[in-house]
């Protein structure tokens, strides 16, 4: 779906997070999301704190997991996605903390696959992820899903494509400060949520966008998986559609 301004399309998308929070919460039911961090869901969170304050959407019935996060980082770091989804949504909503997971940067490494299947667990035992909103790296990734990544893959400990350390220069000023790993979702992970929204504004994404939706699937690109996806949508600019 096209839309002309950035703002339209995360209005649009936060328009169906809502609409879904209300309608289970109207049938005592919890509301799972799968987020995302990075420059382009911010404001979709914006609209949702809005609608928080101005139209008494609460957050009580709602469970998140995060996609993904650094590692090793400490959760108070500037850079760390426990950091920015405090600041950019957690701290301005009603949101009960218990509720919200992200993986956690500080595991121990002999005990990170302990901790991803956990972290796996704990989303199946939440009933699944309803909506999952994605970005999409230069380098195809979703979530932290490199290329090479494996239609299979569930929550693990990966190593970070030298073109995302790049871009992440920007946050933590200096090449040899941004961390060589992460852990994140796997693409299998992602793609049990029962629907999902991926977002991709300007012309820098432009040609990833064209081909996650040409080329043919494979590991080459991960993003090009979510095509075997019964309810995924693409939602972008007019630049970032400019190749299509
Ligand atoms: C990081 C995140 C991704 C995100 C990507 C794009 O790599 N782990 O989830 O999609 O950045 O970031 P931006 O939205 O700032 O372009």
């Amino acid at each position: 779906v096209r839309f002309r301004e950035p703002a339209d399309a995360c209005k649009r998308v936060a328009a169906e997070i809502a609409a879904l929070i209300r309608q289970r919460a109207a049938e005592s039911r919890r509301c799972v999301l799968g987020l995302a961090t990075g420059s382009t869901p911010i404001r979709v969170y914006r609209e949702l704190i809005r609608m928080h304050r101005e139209e008494r959407l609460s957050f009580f019935n709602v469970v998140t997991f995060n996609l993904d996060e650094y590692y090793p980082i400490k959760p108070e770091s500037a850079q760390s996605y426990h950091r920015f989804m405090s600041e950019h949504f957690f701290n301005h909503i009603d949101i009960i903390r218990s509720n919200v997971h992200l993986p956690k940067g500080t595991v121990e490494l002999e005990n990170v696959s302990g901790y991803c299947r956990d972290y796996e667990e704990l989303i199946l035992r939440s009933g699944g992820i309803d909506l999952q909103i994605l970005g999409i790296g230069r380098t195809g990734h979703i979530g932290f899903n490199e290329p090479g990544a494996k239609r299979d893959s569930r929550t693990r400990l990966v190593r970070l494509d030298t073109v995302t350390r790049n871009d992440a220069v920007k946050d933590f000023g200096d090449l040899d400060r941004v961390p060589l790993l992460a852990i994140t979702m796997g693409v299998e992970t992602i793609l049990q949520a029962r629907r999902i929204r991926l977002l991709a504004f300007g012309e820098h994404k432009a040609r990833i966008v064209q081909q996650a939706i040409e080329n043919r699937i494979s590991s080459a690109l991960p993003a090009t998986f979510l095509r075997g996806h019964r309810d995924a949508q693409y939602l972008v600019d007019y630049d970032a559609a400019q190749c299509l």
